[in-house]
């Protein structure tokens, strides 16, 4: 690993004690992963924000670098928190927990960083430009910016984030390097993809697909025509999840695809295997009512909040019903009058936060959801029975 001079400074002190452990951790992951340099990164994005996840360990890092005069030096945004920052009475959170959720966001607001909290950065303004070098840690988010954006990140743990933010360099290995982004396997998709939840069907059935690999191979997909913002996201989140996939292409979709001809080794999905797929995402018996509904896994996008809204107008719900999206989407939101007749309806805005990272385990029984991915932690983290349903049924579901 060869460092330059500015970074030697770094390691060595010259610039602070959070400056020089950030580098440190830099510097070991170079190491570990065969890096032969660091390079400048221009966005960062932190995962590890809610106290639920950090806890008191995580926190007292946080503390140390923030004490330690450690300061964002690029653009760099936080990923969801335990609770809507603003509002979180709403959603049942305790005190306890808030108090310690506002010391996690404290010690980021000293660092510099810009706490608004999700983990679609990329809808509001983090919005890395094709091929520009970033460091995400939130998942879903990493393998937008890879496959979708075209910007380069490997998945970053928080606390390596958060030495790319105070250092503004990275390790380069992995994604960063032309020759890790090529694809290996080509995937031809015979099937419908035409709502969000099927996009999350797909992203598990890949995943069920590369069960048994040891090293996830870069999937080219083809057979697929059309896709939607709000579709890429939860394929994103899904197959972040499900297939531990950081990037993929899609052939006449993603901007890198056209650099390479469809992989030799292949295997086609089916409409069968989505419909199997999506079967298996719902654990809930078809006769148990959901006692919880939530959208926005990943964070909604105003379109969807505007659709939410139409969908709403005039009518209650029935049972909680939560809205997760960013602080700034909230806004946005708010300023076209959606809010207002979403909120009129008993649905309540989870702004900052989400179903998975918020304290709120065996709070429910069965939630109502359209994501793949929100399905995956409301059993494995949550202990909720799911069952996921088109976009707009979910929102009826919370009216029934
Ligand atoms: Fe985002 Fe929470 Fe889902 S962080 S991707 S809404 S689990």
């Amino acid at each position: 690993m060869q460092l330059s001079s500015e970074e030697l400074a770094m390691l060595q002190g010259q610039n602070g004690r959070a400056v020089q452990k950030a580098m440190q951790i830099l510097n070991a992951l170079g190491v570990i992963y065969g890096a032969e340099r660091m390079i400048p990164v221009v966005s960062v994005q932190i995962s590890g924000v809610s106290y639920d996840n950090l806890g008191e360990a995580g926190l007292e890092f946080l503390d140390e670098m923030a004490r330690g005069g450690g300061k964002a030096r690029v653009l760099t945004t936080l990923n969801p928190a335990g609770m809507d920052i603003e509002n979180w009475q709403t959603l049942g959170i305790s005190e306890d927990f808030a108090l310690n959720q506002q010391r996690v966001i404290q010690a980021f607001a000293d660092m510099g960083v810009i706490t608004t909290c999700s983990c679609t950065p990329y809808l509001f303004g983090n919005t890395p430009l094709f091929g520009e070098h970033i460091a995400w840690s939130e998942s879903s988010a990493v393998a937008f910016a890879n496959a979708v954006l075209g910007a380069r990140t490997n998945r970053e743990g928080g606390p390596s984030a958060l030495a790319a933010a105070l250092t503004g360099f990275t390790p380069e290995y992995g994604l960063h390097l032309d020759k890790n982004r090529q694809p290996s396997v080509h995937i031809h998709v015979e099937a419908r993809l035409s709502e969000s939840h099927h996009w999350g069907a797909l992203g598990q059935a890949i995943g069920r697909r590369f069960e048994t690999l040891k090293r996830k191979p870069i999937p080219y997909l083809t057979g697929v025509s059309s896709a939607s913002l709000e579709n890429l996201k939860s394929f994103c989140a899904s197959v972040a999840t499900y297939a531990g996939l950081a990037h993929f292409h899609i052939q006449g979709l993603t901007p890198e695809a056209a650099q390479y001809p469809p992989p030799a080794e292949s295997f086609t999905i089916t409409q069968t295997e989505i419909d199997e797929t999506l079967a298996s995402l719902s654990s809930a018996p078809a006769d148990a009512p959901a006692d919880f509904v939530s959208l926005g896994c990943p964070h909604l996008s105003l379109r969807e909040i505007a659709r939410i809204a139409e969908l709403l107008k005039g009518k209650k719900v029935t049972r909680e019903f939560w809205i997760t999206t960013s602080r700034p989407v909230r806004q946005m939101a708010d300023r076209m009058g959606y809010s207002a007749i979403i909120e009129a309806s008993g649905a309540k805005f989870a702004t900052d936060t989400c179903c998975v990272v918020a304290p709120i385990q065996r709070r429910f029984k069965v939630m109502a959801t359209d994501s793949a991915k929100a399905c995956y932690y409301a059993g494995a983290k949550n202990k909720f029975a799911t069952r996921i349903l088109p976009f707009d049924e979910v929102v009826l579901e919370a009216t029934r």
